[in-house]
């Protein structure tokens, strides 16, 4: 199959032909339609990432069509249109049979633990339980947004900050993750602020439902912080990093209101990260850690896009070929792009 590879972290990616993937015994074989970039991607190719053996296949935000199916799966056949969470469960330990996948003690992940969908084929283990259905109405170029992002977004607010109707969200970082956010947060009736540093970024927060945006200044964090609690009226109920920055994790606790909720997203590379514990007590805050979400909550979110005709087409900037990967990391790597860019030629 072709795909894109790296054999050292920070090394060239290039687009070989390697071996197809084998089917496991209770996985599937999945053909990509669309594979969505990801900044998780970046910390994984910087060698951030203990989990990751080389050479590496990178890629986790899919969608495509059942290729083939190992003996033990019952719930999928070829053909099937279909897509998977990024953190994939075993099935069979405690986290699994209390519902949290995404937290398996035996967990693995397409595009990090194994070789992932960058690639024409990516294997699913387990794929019962880790792969969803994707609807006839939803293209694979937007399904394939869903495998992180969306569905990281989803449980964040709902499940982890329990965002209500009428509150006030902030959303510190608003690419992939962050537009998600906005989306999600609109959907159920948040009122969200938006904060980046990029005018098209904040654009396109702007379209995907935020009441207001903020234009981060990176060495004046005291001006953001002041700014979104001015427009929340005294400060935010919840609010997310979604980029993934030490400075913007503190921030993003101290724009929020008494009792509120932060939630980190954003993936830190330093193994300790200082937020301001003093306000966390004197508050009454809560930090709230998030991790994608398990496919069995597909369905309620699917739900939620049909309910609220929720736009997916807002977050996608950019389709390309795998050829064009190793300048989208790089493209990525310098904040020079709005929006999500999705390989759909493979
Ligand atoms: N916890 C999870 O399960 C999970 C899932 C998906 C992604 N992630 C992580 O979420 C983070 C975001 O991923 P993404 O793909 O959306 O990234 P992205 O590159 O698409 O978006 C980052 C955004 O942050 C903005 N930004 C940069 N500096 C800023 C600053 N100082 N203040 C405010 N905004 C700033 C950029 O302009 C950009 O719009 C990454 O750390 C990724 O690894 C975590
Ligand atoms: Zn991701
Ligand atoms: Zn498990």
């Amino acid at each position: 199959m072709r795909a894109a590879v790296y054999h050292e972290f920070n090394g060239p990616i290039t687009v070989e032909d390697l071996p197809d993937p084998a089917v496991p015994d209770d996985g599937v074989v999945i053909e990509i339609r669309a594979s969505g970039l990801c900044r998780s991607d970046l910390f994984a190719w910087h060698g951030h990432d203990p989990t990751m053996a080389l050479p590496h296949v990178p890629g986790h935000e899919l969608a495509g069509v059942v290729a083939e199916t190992g003996p033990g799966v019952s719930r999928w056949s070829a053909g099937d249109r279909v897509t998977a969470p990024f953190c994939c469960g075993c099935g069979a330990c405690e986290q699994c049979h209390a519902g949290n996948e995404q937290i398996c003690d035996n967990y693995f992940q397409p595009g990090f633990t194994h070789w992932g969908s960058f690639a024409r084929y990516c294997a699913i283990a387990h794929a019962d339980v880790n792969v969803a259905s994707l609807p006839e109405d939803l293209s694979f170029e937007h399904g394939s947004v869903l495998g992180c992002r969306m569905i990281t977004a989803y449980r964040a607010l709902i499940e982890r900050a329990r965002l209500s109707s009428g509150e006030w969200l902030a959303v510190h970082g608003c690419g992939g993750l962050g537009l998600c956010m906005v989306m999600v947060g609109s959907a159920v009736g948040a009122r969200v602020v938006a904060v980046d540093i990029d005018g098209g970024a904040l654009e396109m927060a702007a379209a995907a439902g935020a009441a207001a945006t903020v234009t981060a200044d990176p060495d004046n964090g005291r001006a953001t912080v002041g700014a979104v609690r001015d427009i929340t009226g005294g400060g935010a109920h919840v609010s997310v990093d979604a980029l993934g920055n030490a400075e913007v994790a503190a921030n993003s606790v101290r724009c929020l209101r008494k009792q509120g909720r932060h939630v980190q997203a954003g993936l830190l590379a330093a193994r300790a990260t200082e937020l301001p514990v003093a306000t966390i007590i004197a508050k009454e805050l809560e930090v709230l850690g998030t991790k994608g979400m398990s496919a069995r909550q597909y369905p309620e979110l699917m739900h939620l896009i049909a309910r609220t005709g929720m736009d997916l087409s807002l977050l996608v900037s950019r389709t390309m070929g795998l050829d064009d990967l190793p300048e989208a990391f790089d493209t990525m790597a310098g904040f020079g792009a709005s929006g999500v860019a999705v390989v759909t030629e493979f």
